[in-house]
């Protein structure tokens, strides 16, 4: 195991109507003028923002609203909410929503304390204050209620980027499970693909004697192979849905991969198919992730062979384990499948064509990247292309 450090200081509200006390929580950490911020109009529909103004109102916290975020946000809108937040002094960012609200939270949250723009933060340069942020969760996906990370499309040139820090972690996140209940079955699924997605990139590494955290990413990833299907076939199922909202934070809050060098490309290769076609994150992720594991397998066949037979129950062919890593990421994919993911290019709506042009926006050049397997603009290349015919 390798020397870590590990600190993830939200505050974590999780259960039935709990979304009734965000302006408790909201005055517990400083709030006093708050910018509630949510997405394209799920929350309206729902009744749930509602229930958020009136737990300020009780509060007597006054506020501000943003709607209109799109999934894979964009920066158009950060640049609206950064200045909304400016004139009106505000001090607090409630985000109401997925990944994609808490994002874009975390985003104007950074940029209004900063007299730049908020872009060269997604360009590499450190963010070093950020206003205080709040959640109310509406998805099991991304796990941005307990990350530090947030990721913004610029509309110029569709370029989708991430950035990292501390100071955007939560302050606090408010979990009903309940509010999941009026996703379509699709988008939990993306979620539920996105939240094996953190952990698969993580569990593959070249740290050897990890096994508290092999351990802990596998209760992750049974606890979904077990819970999706579960509320794919009843989405009202609260403790199938309770589950999978906990294992998404503790999937994506850093526990399970501490102590341990972690990969992270298939995420990267991902986000070009996100920004370029707008498709889900987690659909991106079903077409990228087990074509990732085709192209890098070999590189360890032990690791993707104890996948396979303590994630996906596969038995251990020990005179051949190749067979047992292969039938470990088929598994895999065919799970993808039965809850409803698409497995290829032509089903998120990409093009083979234009392969060239996704590597060439993820900017390797003559570069390598990646913590388990290093890719070049090649390999890139190569499993984009594994992508374009995959099947069952
Ligand atoms: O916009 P509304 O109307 O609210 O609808 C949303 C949206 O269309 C809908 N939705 C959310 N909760 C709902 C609901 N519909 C009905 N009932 C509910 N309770 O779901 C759609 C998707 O929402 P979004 O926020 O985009 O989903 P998700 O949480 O998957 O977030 C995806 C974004 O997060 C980024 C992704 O790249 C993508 O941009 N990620 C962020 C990470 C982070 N900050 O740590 C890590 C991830 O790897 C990921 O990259
Ligand atoms: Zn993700």
């Amino acid at each position: 195991m390798e020397n870590f450090t590990f600190y993830s200081p939200t505050y974590f509200v999780f259960g039935k109507k709990t979304e009734e006390e965000a302006g408790k929580y909201v005055k517990k950490y400083g709030g006093s003028k708050v910018l509630i911020h949510y997405g394209g109009g799920s929350v309206i529909k729902s009744g749930l923002i509602d229930r958020v103004r009136k737990s300020l109102d009780s509060e007597q916290i006054p506020y501000v609203e943003l709607g209109g975020v799109k999934p894979n946000p964009r920066s158009g809108l950060v640049y609206e909410g950064i200045k909304l937040c400016k004139e009106e002094n505000v001090d607090f960012l409630l985000a109401v929503g997925g990944g994609s609200v808490i994002d874009s939270a975390k985003a104007i949250a950074a940029g209004t304390l900063y007299d730049g723009d908020f872009w060269d933060f997604y360009s590499g340069k450190m963010i070093e204050k950020a206003l205080p942020v709040g959640v109310v969760l509406t998805i099991a996906a991304a796990g941005s209620e307990g990350s530090g990370d947030s990721v913004i499309t610029k509309e110029d040139g569709m370029l989708k980027r991430g950035t990292g820090s501390e100071t955007l972690r939560p302050k606090f996140s408010i979990m009903n499970p309940e509010l999941t209940t009026t996703l379509p079955p699709y988008q939990t699924a993306c979620g539920a693909t996105d939240i094996m997605a953190h952990v698969f990139e993580r569990y593959f590494t070249n740290t050897t004697e990890v096994e508290i955290t092999d351990r802990l990413c596998e209760a992750v990833l049974t606890t979904m192979v077990k819970e999706a299907p579960r509320v794919i076939k009843d989405p009202t199922n609260y403790e199938a849905r309770a589950n999978i909202m906990w294992a998404g934070t503790v999937a994506h809050n850093g526990i399970v991969g501490v102590g341990r060098s972690q990969d992270w490309n298939s995420h990267a290769i991902e986000h070009e198919l996100s920004a370029l076609y707008d498709c889900a994150h987690g659909a991106g992720l079903a077409v990228i992730m087990p074509s990732w594991m085709e192209f890098v397998y070999k590189h360890n066949v032990m690791r993707f062979c104890q996948m396979a037979t303590r994630v996906f129950g596969c038995h251990m062919n020990y005179e051949n384990p190749e067979v047992t890593a292969l039938e470990g990421i088929r598994r895999f994919r065919t799970f993808l499948h039965s809850i409803g993911m698409p497995i290829n290019f032509e089903e998120i709506g990409a093009k083979e064509e234009d392969i060239p042009k996704l590597v060439d926006k993820l900017g390797l050049g003559d570069g390598k990247t990646g913590g388990f397997v290093e890719l070049s603009s090649d390999d890139v290349a190569a499993i984009y292309k594994i992508a374009v015919n995959a099947h069952l």
